[in-house]
């Protein structure tokens, strides 16, 4: 093989790899259900925002930092810190990320459960001609069927830690890479049944027409997270993804490939969700369950909808899978740093997502009226395991560590590591810090900081 041909594959296998972690439950599924939750346009308009003014440099940053460590996260933020006279304890943004991936996986672990369950009921034909009211009863059933949300959720564990105890990801990144078409096909063809719905027109007024009245600071501190879940930044979850990249590529333009196809994804995924919605006069604010609802009915809808749905859920769950990947192998990695070995750091982080996930599994039946954090008020009242570690992580700690990935990135890492690490020129790593000091680290503290105050009513 030329050095070129190896080159050109080593920046496909880059651009795959962070294709696999960002696309997922987090367009697929989260998007809507965040969108529905928060007034349709508005939550969007913030979105894309903040996808492009803080997602887009901040991506950058991490990944610029992984490139420039060439190791596991903690190791590369020490090894940067130190180099430079800054305190080694800058590593704990990897700390941060540590405990954010944990929680996130949890409650990611348990919602791909259901994406595993739904490919063995549309199989079955459980949905197969049946009216809409029908299709939501099973959804309503299903949560209550604890024994099998537990198996489910187990078994999908077990599929991603098998993975990540083999270090087999490429592997799997392949076969995803290969059959993520097929998903962006079916998804096109969900939108192109949508037009056809009586509901599209108002799914599409609701999506798009400007409601400014709905930016609240809840829907905007929803949409800053939701951005950063979206990309798969802000828990150094990216960052040792750089370290594949061949020392001239440039890192900007793989970025906005990567963020254009997850912000594709979302937007049809909406599309479809929304018109099946305003179709049969559903409520748009329908929480987790929106999508397991509004899918199949469209499916049920369609001629050959049966496969057509047993092949979405199976396209899910794999896209749903390499993010479940990515969400595992830093905390595996830092076990392997400190000693561990690869097979028994996997199941150690295995075995503690799994027993956090449970939590999660019964926040829909036994431990419905459980709300752990009540006594703090504010955006902890009310909520159950699942509305806590599925809200709080997101919206708080990825942004946090998205904000100190950005400060460590524009003031340790030196700028002549920085500009290699970016490698679109000079000009554009200047652009690049002009913007990420004086626009993005400033707005997330200011989001954080003054959604955070407003929420608990000071
Ligand atoms: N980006 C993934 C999704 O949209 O489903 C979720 C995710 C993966 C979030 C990895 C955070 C992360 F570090
Ligand atoms: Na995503």
């Amino acid at each position: 093989m030329t050095s070129k041909a190896q080159q050109w594959s080593s920046q496909r296998a880059f651009i795959l790899a962070v294709t696999g972690a960002a696309v997922g439950l987090g367009n697929i599924w989260r998007f809507p259900y965040m969108t529905g939750e928060n007034g349709g346009s508005a939550f969007l308009l913030l979105y894309i925002l903040f996808v492009l003014i803080l997602g887009l440099p901040v991506m950058m940053a991490e990944i610029m930092v992984g490139r420039a460590g060439r190791a596991g996260p903690m190791q590369s933020l020490m090894n940067m810190a130190r180099e430079n006279g800054a305190s080694p304890q800058w590593r704990h943004i990897a700390t941060l990320g540590a405990v954010t991936l944990f929680l996130i996986l949890s409650f990611y672990g348990v919602v791909s459960g259901w994406s595993l369950a739904y490919i063995g009921k549309s199989i079955s034909g459980d949905f197969a001609g049946q009216p809409p009211n029908v299709i939501g009863g099973i959804f309503g059933q299903f949560l209550e069927n604890v024994p099998l949300l537990l198996i489910c959720h187990l078994i999908f564990m077990v599929l991603t830690m098998a993975v990540v105890a083999r270090g087999v990801t490429q592997g799997l990144e392949r076969l995803n890479n290969l059959l993520m078409p097929l998903l962006y096909l079916l998804l096109l063809l969900l939108a192109g049944y949508a037009v056809t719905t009586p509901g599209f027109g108002e799914a599409m007024k609701w999506l798009f027409l400007p409601n400014p009245e709905a930016i609240t600071w809840k829907a905007t501190l929803d949409a800053m997270g939701h951005a950063f879940f979206t990309l798969a930044i802000g828990a150094c979850a990216l960052m040792a993804y750089g370290a594949y990249m061949p020392p001239e590529q440039s890192l900007p333009k793989a970025v906005i490939a990567v963020a254009i196809l997850d912000v594709g994804v979302a937007l049809l995924s909406g599309i479809a969700i929304f018109s099946v919605v305003f179709s049969h006069g559903m409520e748009p604010a329908g929480g987790p369950g929106l999508m397991f609802v509004t899918l199949p009915i469209a499916f049920s809808d369609i001629t050959g909808g049966t496969w057509l749905s047993a092949a979405f859920f199976v396209l899910l769950l794999l896209a749903t899978w390499t993010s479940s990947i990515n969400l595992a192998e830093p905390m595996v990695a830092m076990l392997i740093d400190k000693g561990w070995r690869r097979g028994q750091a996997a199941f150690a982080v295995g075995v503690a997502v799994w027993a956090m996930g449970v939590l999660s599994a019964l926040s829909f039946n036994v431990l419905s009226d459980v709300f752990p954090l009540q006594a703090l008020g504010g955006i902890f009242a009310g909520k159950t395991v699942f509305d806590l570690v599925s809200s709080i992580p997101p919206d708080i700690f990825l942004p946090l560590g998205g904000l100190l990935i950005a400060i460590f990135a524009t003031r340790v890492m030196p700028a002549s590591d920085g500009r290699a690490a970016l490698g679109g020129g000079e000009a554009f790593y200047r652009r690049w810090r002009k913007i990420t000091v004086m626009i993005s680290a400033p707005l997330v503290a200011l989001v954080l900081f003054v959604s955070l105050l407003k929420l608990w009513g000071v």
